[in-house]
């Protein structure tokens, strides 16, 4: 019998192909939106907006509203586990994300322990307030960075998508590389499963920078410490879904796909196309339009959204970009991405 109520996405992370792919988009609440922009300037900063439940509700909500995404996504940040650990975190206009002091040998001594609960409570309240506004068949995400990402920020300091400090790091002084990335391990996994105690109902893990390491690293640091994460969580809710985001994993892919226990995997517009259609033979895939090519519109979207649906469409799928909607995208763009979807 169908059910009206039941969640598209949620069907797909348990396996069962949808005959209309579900579809979200990373960074689906944000500044193309003029509405997040007016919500943005009201909170008067991003880390108040991500930590005021009513306005990172409100926001959260939007993209829903305007497109009818069959999920939404929690609007809050990778950076603020680092930020619960007590690092200093700042958004600077135009500049992207600062965390300070930058993490080394005798700044991690000085972070805490664990999280502190208390600075990222507030985003449990998002939760709440959000799946209580939403359609029982919207299903709502959580979301963390994985380790290595997130770490990769906390070394350097600041947002500049470099990752050479962490790699340098890692290799020079593994051991405290391997303190910084245990006690990220249990921060995120903490942190999720308050998320799914709350109401989120799967949850994403953000590998974005999982490309810069080499196979045994990306075994030691992207791996390992993903799978630890997942143990931990299903230890505590057994049947915690979990999508999986390896950004660049490249040919490490399949490897992540055999030991990473997600239930979807979320793929980049980089990866060969039927290299990625062997991973959706173990598992349900998630992605993975350029979002470039939304950026451009015209036939080229077409064409890619094309693409992307001959390759996933006959499998358990979950149409999303390879990775989040450039700000300067559209809005025109992602409706006509919907409208090829959901009309072919
Ligand atoms: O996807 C969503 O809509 C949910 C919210 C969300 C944000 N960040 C909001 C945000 C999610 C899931 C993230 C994840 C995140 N944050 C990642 C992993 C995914 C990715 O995009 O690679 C990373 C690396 C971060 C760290 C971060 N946050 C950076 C580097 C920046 C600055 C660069 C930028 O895109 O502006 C942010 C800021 C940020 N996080 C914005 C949003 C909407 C823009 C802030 C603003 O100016 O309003």
């Amino acid at each position: 019998m169908y059910r009206f109520d039941k969640s598209p996405v949620l069907e797909v992370l348990a396996g069962s192909r949808q005959p209309i792919p579900p579809v979200w988009m990373m960074r689906q609440a944000g500044r193309y939106l003029p509405e997040y922009r007016d919500t943005r300037e009201r909170a008067g900063s991003f880390l108040k907006l991500c930590l005021t439940p009513e306005l990172a509700a409100e926001v959260t909500l939007q993209p829903i509203r305007r497109f009818g995404f069959d999920a939404a996504i929690i609007f809050a940040d990778i950076l603020l586990v680092p930020y619960a650990l007590g690092q200093a975190l700042t958004f600077v206009e135009g500049e992207g994300p600062r965390l300070a002091p930058p993490v080394d040998r005798a700044e991690l001594g000085r972070l805490r322990e664990t999280a502190d609960r208390s600075v990222v409570a507030p985003v449990f309240d998002t939760i709440r307030l959000v799946r209580s506004a939403l359609e029982p068949q919207v299903a709502l995400l959580g979301f963390c960075g994985a380790p290595w990402t997130v770490a990769t920020y906390m070394v350097a300091g600041c947002g500049t998508p470099d990752q050479a400090a962490a790699k340098l790091l890692a290799y020079q002084d593994p051991v405290t590389f391997g303190q910084l990335i245990d006690r990220l391990v249990a921060a995120s996994a903490d942190y999720l499963v308050e998320q799914l105690s709350a109401g989120a109902q799967a949850v994403q893990i953000f590998d974005t920078w999982s490309g810069a390491l080499s196979p045994e690293e990306f075994e030691r640091w992207c791996i390992d410490p993903v799978a630890r994460i997942i143990a931990e969580v299903r230890g505590r809710i057994p049947d915690a879904k979990i999508i999986g985001f390896p950004r660049g994993a490249g040919t490490s892919l399949l490897r992540y796909a055999d030991r990473v226990p997600v239930d979807a995997i979320s793929l980049d517009w980089m990866v060969d196309r039927d290299y990625a259609r062997d991973i959706q033979s173990q598992r349900p895939v998630q992605g993975n339009l350029d979002p470039h090519a939304l950026r451009a519109g015209g036939d080229a979207l077409l064409r890619a959204v094309d693409a992307t649906l001959d390759t996933f469409s006959s499998g358990p799928f979950i149409f999303n970009l390879g990775h989040g909607i450039l700000s300067d995208t559209p809005i025109a763009h992602v409706e006509q991405m919907l409208a090829r979807i959901r009309g072919r």
